[in-house]
């Protein structure tokens, strides 16, 4: 399966999430990213589930909702009947992971879970066999537009190896400063799924080219196939 591109709209003009939702979908996007950051445990605020609503009838593309925020049991179901195909939490955010995964489930969305570059894999070694996705932050989340951090490779390659061998089929996004140089790093390290913010937004030639330009430079740099998943 090729590498999967998942734009991310944090980096889209913000008076015009419809328009550059429309146009991610037609450059070819895998997944429109969509980072929910409520000031608590992130420091930045950005948006909420009326905006998964109301972006649902612009296209069919999958919505991968990635939430920044605490309490996140009182807004999975919500995020999930809004229109999210996939919801991504932090486990650092709940006392109750499992439970918090099964709600996702049970509102009709893919669950996954996003790691902080401090947190440890074993954070969600009992709850491996529940997840979809599993998102390594390369960044600390919070911003868009911070540098990649390489140390991140290890943790990527280390959820390959554990995938194998206990035959599971989470798919791996990473996620926060991807570009050209850093795609395909996290590519030959086993991701099945780039998210991209200000590497597609600010791309001089535009959103499809930068779409195309990481689809490619990450594909050649893919190991081959059997050390990937990407289930869906
Ligand atoms: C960081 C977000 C990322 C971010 C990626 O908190 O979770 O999805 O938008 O943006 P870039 O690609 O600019 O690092
Ligand atoms: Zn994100």
């Amino acid at each position: 399966m090729p590498i999967k591109i998942a734009p991310s709209i944090l980096s889209a003009d913000f008076g015009a999430f419809a328009e550059a939702t429309e146009e991610l979908s037609a450059a070819g996007a895998d997944y429109i990213h969509i980072d929910v950051m409520d000031g608590h445990f992130v420091p930045n605020i950005s948006f909420g589930a009326q905006l998964v609503r109301a972006l649902r009838p612009v296209t069919q593309t999958s919505f991968d909702t990635h939430l920044m925020i605490e309490r996140p049991e009182q807004y999975v179901t919500e995020f999930a009947k809004a229109g999210s195909n996939i919801v991504t939490v932090h486990p650092e955010t709940t006392y109750h992971l499992n439970r918090l995964l099964h709600q996702i489930k049970d509102a009709g969305a893919k669950a996954g879970v996003a790691l902080n570059p401090s947190t440890p894999i074993s954070a969600i070694e009992w709850v491996l066999g529940d997840l979809d996705r599993i998102l390594v932050m390369t960044v600390n989340p919070g911003f868009g537009g911070q540098a990649f951090l390489p140390e991140m490779l290890q943790k990527i390659h280390a959820l390959t190896e554990l995938r194998a061998a206990h035959g599971l089929r989470f798919e791996i996004g990473v996620d926060g400063g991807i570009n050209a140089d850093t795609a395909p790093l996290a590519a030959k390290a086993g991701a099945d799924t780039l998210i991209a913010g200000s590497a597609v937004f600010h791309h001089p030639e535009g959103l499809a080219d930068a779409i195309t330009e990481l689809r490619r430079l990450a594909n050649a740099a893919a190991p081959p196939e059997p050390r990937r998943s990407g289930t869906r």
